[in-house]
């Protein structure tokens, strides 16, 4: 019985999946911040480069990747299949437990999957200068890894939770030659406005993405890159799910449950959404999407038309949402920590195609140090939800005695987040309530959409 089982280098996808043919129904259109009326490609270019514009509304379902990408997915990519038996064991459950390691990427998690791509389309596009924003960090890493790959300039606005939580993070992107800001910042009117209101303000992604957004439309050199959300964003990550399918299959298995930990749906698409054409076809696999207790999107949010920040800058999209000014409590799952969903995975669980399940951060540190001491592998926090959703479903196993096939994404390590461990041990966390109050006031703020 193998560990781990690996694919070789020429094993790397070929393309990336799109799962926009295989939906249920047609996708909602994107609507313009300002006209309130659908989005142009044209609409699109102060922000992105035309290459990745033309991936966001493709419907075709196999998009090729380009060599120089490839090339670059080489340094990290097939990612290991492991087979978690020592996790089993300490469970006595008879599920098969998989899980799908991404954080043997340089930045440690899956999100250079879609950074390398993002900064080789701007490459060809002409663009100078990316400017991006990131929660935990991660996201920051990986795109000042990629913009260094390719010869750009970057300059990130994090979450100051983060800023202030995750040094190291931070150290990582001036490494590889980005500049970070703490969000909000003085450098835009988005930061300005919401230090006027709160200078002690933690931050959130929807402030961050708002002065990201800022800085990309008003200079000419300038793109912005978003790290999960977009279609672009989930249709890259299918490498992990890709591979997965084959290196299930050399093991001789095929999964009744696929987890993901989900922030704003992009890992989870990228395990996730390889099976659902097999789910369409009538195939038996459930499809299951972890969040934090303290940022419900998918499980207590309202499915409507929303904006994508904070300050009602970027595109308006249907999806899960808390409302646009939602500020979730500070937890150290900070990728997690973000009040809307992609609009693909919220089509997917509207339609009940993808299941949603909320959980406290102790329950998930619980399972992480769990985990940990039984695989190895220190886990992200993030990640740690992916671990508890495949626990509980292994527990339930146990009772059903049911020999079930369990896949799940480890997204990341958490080497860069033991504070976050150290908090756990000292007795330092708390489970936040659901904050019903707060959620409810971001909703009445709903934009109107007339289409
Ligand atoms: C390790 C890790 N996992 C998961 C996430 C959540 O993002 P997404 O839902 O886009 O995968 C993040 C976000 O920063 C992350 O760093």
């Amino acid at each position: 019985m193998q560990k781990k089982i690996n694919l070789t280098e020429n094993q790397i996808p070929t393309h990336w999946y799109n799962v926009i043919p295989d939906l249920p129904g047609p996708m909602q259109p994107v609507v313009h911040p300002g006209t309130g009326k659908p989005v142009t490609p044209d609409d699109l270019l102060p922000l992105f480069p035309m290459g990745l514009i033309e991936q966001e509304v493709s419907q075709e379902r196999w998009i090729k990747i380009p060599d120089e990408v490839r090339e670059i997915y080489r340094i990290w990519r097939p990612s290991p299949l492991f087979r978690a038996l020592r996790l089993e064991q300490a469970l006595g459950t008879p599920a098969r437990i998989y899980y799908k390691y991404e954080g043997v990427s340089p930045a440690g998690s899956h999100k250079p999957n879609t950074a390398v791509p993002q900064a080789y389309y701007n490459k060809i596009f002409g663009t100078k200068r990316i400017a991006t924003e990131t929660g935990a960090g991660q996201w920051g890493t990986s795109i000042a890894l990629a913009a260094q790959m390719f010869g750009l300039q970057c300059t990130v606005y994090m979450v100051k939770v983060s800023f202030t939580q995750k040094p190291y993070r931070k150290s990582m992107m001036q490494l590889w030659g980005a500049e970070v800001i703490a969000s909000p910042s003085n450098r835009t009117n988005a930061g300005r406005g919401i230090l006027a209101q709160d200078p002690e303000s933690n931050g959130s992604l929807g402030i961050a993405i708002s002065e990201a957004v800022e800085d990309a439309a008003s200079r000419e050199d300038t793109r912005y890159a978003l790290g999960s959300v977009l279609n672009h964003v989930c249709m890259h990550q299918t490498v992990v799910g890709l591979e997965a399918k084959e290196q299930l299959a050399i093991a001789g298995d095929y999964p009744d449950v696929v987890i993901g930990c989900h922030g704003g749906g992009s890992n989870f698409a990228g395990i996730s959404f390889p099976f659902v054409a097999d789910k369409a076809a009538g195939k038996r696999v459930r499809l299951l999407a972890m969040e934090p207790t303290s940022c419900p999107t998918l499980t207590k949010g309202v499915y409507a038309f929303d904006y994508g920040d904070t300050a009602k800058m970027a595109p308006i999209v249907k999806m899960y949402t808390l409302g646009h000014d939602f500020m979730p409590p500070g937890i150290h799952a900070g990728g997690l920590r973000y009040h809307g969903a992609s609009p693909l995975v919220s089509q997917l669980v509207n339609a009940g195609v993808v299941e949603a399940r909320a959980v406290g951060q102790l329950a998930c540190f619980e399972a992480a140090v769990q985990f940990a001491r039984t695989e190895g592998i220190i886990p992200a926090p993030e990640s740690s939800h992916a671990i508890r959703g495949a626990i509980d479903e292994a527990l339930q196993a146990k009772a059903d005695k049911e020999p079930k096939v369990i896949l799940f994404n480890l997204s990341g390590h958490g080497h860069v987040d033991m504070a976050a461990y150290d908090a756990y041990f000292a007795g330092g966390l708390e489970d936040y309530e659901y904050p019903a109050e707060k959620v409810k006031e971001s909703l009445s703020k709903l934009p109107k959409v007339d289409l």
